[in-house]
């Protein structure tokens, strides 16, 4: 037998040593589950291209962060389903006080004081367009859509969401958000960026859920290449999120993300914030269809996916397998 000094092997010769030298970890708690909130009661619509996600009305969402508090999730980010005829070129319904996202934020929040929740910054869900944005002439507007997603910002604030996320990649859009939030008396409400958003094909399931995706129609951008980031770009993410952190956001997040993992890394090495990552609709998808047709485990693929992203550097990962992932953990480590 041969003397071998280095046999990396031994640290991986059993579970409790592979346990002990393991070099990260992701705990329930560290995720946020994204949630479709549509109106009416009892209400649970599945979503054709997302399996295993629902569109819920608010009492069902109460369901569900209650299995997601047993399980130790606590973080949750809300996505209003706007009916149709709600839809706007100029969204204004995403600043409407009695709106569906408003409401749903306070209900939960009355509900459950000491979950933390994501209020969504972006107009796409009030879009007739299906834009981020205000669209005039074929351009999406940058100053004049931060105007009225700074007043998002605040009326979800008002209405009780701990975290404000603008995923709507307008210029200055941070700046202008904190500065009404603190002229507003809300100091304490923290600002998540979508600091790196790619202009990303994997967000198809999350506007079916929405009915968001941007319309054919003449003067209408088919595709929003003019505001989120080209995925052939790495610097730029830096720079993106340098801004933003310059202008007021506690944390900044990269997405998609396993496509993105040295976007991660060289965020969270850089620069001074926390940084989150989005595991998409289109990856949760790949993952469930994947698994539907037999090529890979759904939650080893789940599992490894999520850890991916933590090895990378970010601290905090959004998954629709948030609740599937606790599961796991809650199995693995016998309690939440
Ligand atoms: C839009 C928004 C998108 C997602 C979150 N916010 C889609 C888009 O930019 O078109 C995608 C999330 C997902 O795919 O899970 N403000």
């Amino acid at each position: 037998m041969s003397v071998r000094p280095h046999r990396p092997r031994r640290l991986r010769s059993h579970a409790a040593i592979r346990g002990l030298v393991r070099e990260h970890r992701l705990h329930p708690e560290q995720l946020i589950l994204p949630l479709f909130v549509v109106e009416g009661s009892g209400v649970r619509e599945p979503i054709d291209t997302l399996p295993g996600v629902e569109r819920l009305s608010i009492d069902q969402v109460f369901e569900v962060i209650e299995t997601a508090c047993s399980l130790g999730v606590r973080s949750f980010a809300l996505f209003p389903k706007i009916e149709a005829d709600q839809k706007t070129t100029d969204g204004a319904a995403a600043v409407n006080q009695s709106g569906l996202a408003c409401r749903a934020m306070r209900a939960i929040r009355d509900a459950y004081p000491d979950v933390s929740l994501v209020g969504d910054v972006a107009l796409d869900p009030y879009s007739s367009d299906g834009h981020d944005g205000i669209v005039r002439d074929g351009r999406v507007l940058n100053d004049e859509t931060v105007e009225i997603l700074a007043k998002q910002a605040l009326l979800l604030a008002q209405a009780g969401a701990d975290i404000v996320a603008p995923s709507d990649m307008m210029d200055g859009r941070i700046g202008a958000i904190r500065a009404e939030l603190e002229s507003a008396g809300q100091a304490e409400t923290v600002i998540m960026s979508y600091a790196a958003k790619y202009a990303s094909s994997f967000y198809g399931p999350f506007r079916d859920a929405l009915d968001s995706a941007p319309i054919r129609r003449e003067g209408v951008p088919l595709d929003k290449r003019s505001y989120q980031m080209d995925p052939a770009n790495g610097q730029e993410a830096v720079h993106e999120a340098s801004l933003d952190i310059e202008e007021g956001a506690d944390i900044v997040m990269v997405k998609p993300g396993l496509p993105y993992l040295d976007v991660v890394h060289r965020l969270a090495d850089t620069l001074p914030v926390p940084v989150a990552a989005y595991h998409v609709s289109g990856e949760y998808a790949m993952l469930r269809s994947a698994a539907a047709l037999g090529c890979v485990d759904y939650e080893q693929a789940l599992q490894e996916s999520l850890i991916c992203l933590v090895r990378a550097g970010a601290r905090i990962v959004l998954t629709y397998g948030a609740l599937d992932y606790a599961r796991l953990y809650q199995k693995e480590h016998g309690h939440a």
